[in-house]
C-alpha cells in the first residue's frame, strides 16, 4: 500500500466495545429477557438516532439510549420506571472493551488514533476512562458537536476539521454496516471488522432455529447491500496494524 495515512479513527459502539456487555445488566433486572431486551434496546437506539436526524430534531445520545430502553420495556409490557431506565443506561457508560481493542491501539502508535461515535463527549469520556482506553486515544470526538448522527456526511467532515486532515488520510475502521457504508461514501479508507461469523449464524439456524440474537446478528453484523463495500475486512482489530504495515516500511 502507497498511501501513508495519518490517523486511524474507530467507531465506538460495536466496534472497540462491546454493546452485548449490557446484557448481564438486564439479565439480572429481567431474568429471561436479557439477550432480547439488549437486542432491541440497540437496534432501536441506532435507528432513533437516524429518525432524529431525518427529522432534523437533534438529540443527544444518551436521551436516545434512554428513550430506545423505554420504547423496548415497554413494548414488552415490562416495568419503565425513569429511575430504572436510567441505572440500567447506566451499562453503557461501562461497556466492555473487546479483547483486541487495547492491542491495536497500542501497535497503530506512532499515528494518531481517534474515536468518533454517535456518544455524547460525556458518555465516551465515561466509557472511555472506566475501560483505561483513554490513555491509548489521542482523541475523542462525538458527533454531538455536528448535531447529525452517522452515516451523516457533516458527522464524518467533523474528522478533517478536529484533526486537520484530509478524508483520503484516514483509515476509518467499524463494525457496523451503516457507518461502514457511510465513511465509505463520504471518502475515508475504511477496515470493516466482521464480528460476527455469517457461517455460523446460518449453521446456528439451521442447528437451533432463529432467536433475537441470531436476527440482531443478521440485521446488524453483515455488510450492507448499498453500493460502498468497505476496502478491507477483517476479523478482529489485531489485524489492523499489519494490514498497513508496509507503509512504515516505505517511509
Ligand atoms: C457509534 C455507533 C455507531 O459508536 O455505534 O457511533
Amino acid at each position: 500500500m502507497n498511501q501513508n495515512f495519518k490517523a486511524f479513527v474507530f467507531d465506538a459502539y460495536g466496534t472497540l466495545y462491546d454493546v452485548r456487555s449490557v446484557e448481564a445488566t438486564v439479565e439480572a433486572t429481567f431474568p429471561g429477557k436479557g439477550s432480547l431486551i439488549t437486542s432491541v434496546w440497540r437496534m432501536k437506539q441506532l435507528e432513533y438516532s437516524w429518525l432524529v436526524t431525518l427529522m432534523e430534531r437533534y438529540e443527544d445520545f444518551w436521551s436516545l439510549t434512554l428513550r430506545s430502553l423505554d420504547y423496548t420495556l415497554r413494548s414488552l409490557g415490562l416495568s419503565a420506571h425513569s429511575r430504572l431506565v436510567q441505572d440500567l443506561s447506566a451499562a453503557y457508560l461501562d461497556l466492555k472493551p473487546y479483547d483486541d481493542a487495547p492491542s491495536c491501539l497500542e501497535r497503530l502508535q506512532p499515528r494518531r488514533r481517534a474515536i468518533l461515535s454517535n456518544g455524547s463527549q460525556s458518555m465516551l469520556s465515561s466509557l472511555t476512562a472506566n475501560s483505561g482506553l483513554h490513555q491509548l486515544l489521542d482523541n475523542i470526538l462525538s458527533v454531538d458537536s455536528a448535531r447529525v448522527y452517522k452515516p451523516a456526511p457533516n458527522a464524518y467532515r467533523l474528522v478533517e476539521e478536529e484533526l486537520s486532515m484530509l478524508r483520503d488520510e484516514v483509515v476509518f475502521v467499524s463494525s457496523n454496516g451503516f457507518d461502514i457504508c457511510g465513511a465509505k461514501s463520504f471518502g475515508f479508507t475504511v477496515v470493516r471488522v466482521a464480528r460476527f461469523d455469517v457461517e455460523n449464524i446460518t449453521e446456528q439456524v439451521a442447528r437451533s432455529g432463529m432467536d433475537e440474537r441470531v436476527l440482531y446478528g443478521l440485521m446488524r453484523g453483515n455488510a450492507e447491500g448499498l453500493d460502498y463495500p468497505a476496502d478491507f475486512t477483517v476479523r478482529s482489530l489485531s489485524e489492523i496494524p499489519d494490514l498497513f504495515s508496509d507503509q512504515e516500511r516505505e517511509r
